[in-house]
């Protein structure tokens, strides 16, 4: 017993290793479909023991309250998390990740007044944590009214916005700069929390500018911001499991933005800074569209060159997730396999509204991941396959971000739909996609329109295949 109290802090020390070892194999795992659910697992096992081996610190007050906050928190969550709809994921993921940038700048604003003797170098942790957090809650709040809807998810402007901003900016900086110099000591806590107060406004001016379907790239930032307030909070509370986690989620999510960025054909500046997401078609743009022939067809048509043919390529998009079409694709693509036809799945990094939601949406009708394939791994076999079946998908499928410099995708990464031999097109009418631009994929030749609700045209089309 006496060992156990002596080595206490090096047990939860070794704990929290445990953890940190936890949190990266569990990451790894996150990277393919197959392992993902593992993955989330361990990770969870691993934050588990963390928050286990930390109640146990040395001095550690207010215990009762804690585990009453834990308690509060778990059933919370884990209650929104039960009953979230795959299409409002990125705003449950924003609340969550301003739950965190909450925490760490509360702990920077706590800290800074009850830690004694604070050295310049805490200082500048606590007020880089504090900035950070506040920017993460405030904007990631904005981001969740955007994606809810509570809020128009629109760009916000007003006259002289970017002074505004950059008055604020300043503001923030020289704040920071003043408590830095001054100490613990020597300044009130007064303008620590005016720099709490003047973060928070920034954090929300900074995103209420931004168009709301660019959200999920700016709760990426955000993410990875959130990440590095925890990081500089566990420097702070000499916390090691929270200096690693913090980090992990930090490099993962700048990771994430720039793959997503790229994916897009776009620069972060762009994205943060452009309002491009909020471009909508304008009275030209609607105008061409009309002017433009386009095929319709019915199940029946469609369902025949599919039955008979021997590749088919499905090509999901936003459109299957708004439809919640998941498992009526899985039974379309089930039955021309019982024809003996060779179905795959290409799946665009940006396809939907959030990154690896058409496999989210795919493992939860449990296609088997071996059929689902990247961009880079399926798109030259488009042009040996008989019929691609894109279902909601409209940007990722243009081919104007392949031949027209003029187009705002132009540069952007898409799937080679237009080389296959037929393509159907399942979606409700003449709607733009995310850009908000014509698709002249939809005016090919080889191109059919199977207009309606994406789950209603799979199961007709399902059971003209089975009756074929
Ligand atoms: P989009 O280009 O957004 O097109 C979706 C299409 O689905 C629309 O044209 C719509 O047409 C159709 N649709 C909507 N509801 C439907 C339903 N119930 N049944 C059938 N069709 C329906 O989708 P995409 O091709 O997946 O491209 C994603 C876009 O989002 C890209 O521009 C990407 O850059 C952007 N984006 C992605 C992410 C991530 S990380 N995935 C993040 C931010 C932005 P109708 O209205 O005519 O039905």
């Amino acid at each position: 017993m006496d060992w156990l109290r002596n080595n206490l802090v090096l047990l939860i020390n070794i704990a929290y290793l445990v953890a940190a070892v936890c949190f990266i194999v569990g990451l790894k795992l996150l990277s393919s479909p197959a392992t993902a659910r593992r993955g989330n697992q361990i990770a969870a096992v691993g934050m588990a023991i963390a928050v286990a081996a930390t109640l146990f610190m040395p001095g550690l007050r207010n215990i009762p309250l804690i585990l009453v906050g834990l308690v509060i928190g778990s059933i919370l969550s884990g209650f929104v998390a039960r009953r979230v709809k795959m299409t409002a994921m990125p705003q449950m993921v924003a609340i969550f990740n301003g739950m965190g940038g909450a925490t760490a700048a509360l702990v920077s604003l706590v800290e800074f007044q009850h830690k004694p003797d604070i050295g310049r170098g805490e200082i500048i942790s606590i007020v880089l944590g504090l900035i950070i957090g506040s920017i993460s809650f405030t904007g990631s709040m904005i981001a969740f009214g955007k994606l809810q809807e509570l809020i128009s998810g629109r760009p916000v402007s007003y006259p002289s916005q970017q002074q505004v901003n950059a008055i604020i900016g300043v503001a923030v900086l020289a704040l920071a700069a003043l408590i830095v110099v001054l100490g613990q000591a020597g300044v009130s806590y007064l303008l620590i929390v005016a720099l709490f107060i003047a973060a928070l406004v920034l954090g929300a001016l900074i995103v209420l500018p931004i168009g709301g379907a660019d959200m999920p790239v700016v709760i990426a930032v955000l993410n990875s911001m959130t990440g590095v307030a925890a990081a500089l909070t566990g420097f702070v509370l000499n916390n090691q499991a929270l200096i690693i986690a913090g980090i992990l989620v930090g490099a993962s999510g700048a990771f994430l933005t720039l793959l997503m960025a790229k994916a897009m054909n776009r620069s972060v500046a762009n994205v943060l800074f452009g309002a491009w997401g909020a471009a909508a078609a304008g009275p030209a743009a609607a105008a061409t569209a009309e002017a433009l022939p386009m095929r319709e067809t019915d199940p029946d048509s469609a369902a025949i060159p599919l039955a008979y043919a021997d590749k088919v390529i499905i090509v999901p998009g936003y459109g299957l997730a708004v439809a919640q079409a998941q498992h009526a694709v899985r039974e379309l693509a089930e039955s021309l396999q019982d024809r003996g036809v060779d179905v795959r799945y290409a799946i665009h990094p940006v396809a939907g509204r959030m990154p690896g939601h058409m496999n989210v949406l795919l493992a939860e009708a449990n296609v088997p991941y071996d059929e689902l394939f990247e961009m880079e791994q399926i798109n030259d076999d488009f042009a040996n396959a008989d019929v691609a079946i894109v279902v909601g998908a409209n940007d990722v499928t243009n081919p104007a971000a392949r031949d027209d410099p003029s187009s705002p995708i132009y540069g952007m990464p898409i799937l080679n739909v237009d080389q296959a031999k037929q393509i159907y097109v399942l979606k409700r009418g003449r709607g733009a996609g995310f850009a908000g631009i014509e698709n002249m994929l939809f005016h090919d030749p080889k191109t059919a329109m199977l207009f309606g609700d994406a789950k209603d045209s799979l199961s007709k089309l399902n059971t003209a295949v089975r009756e074929a």
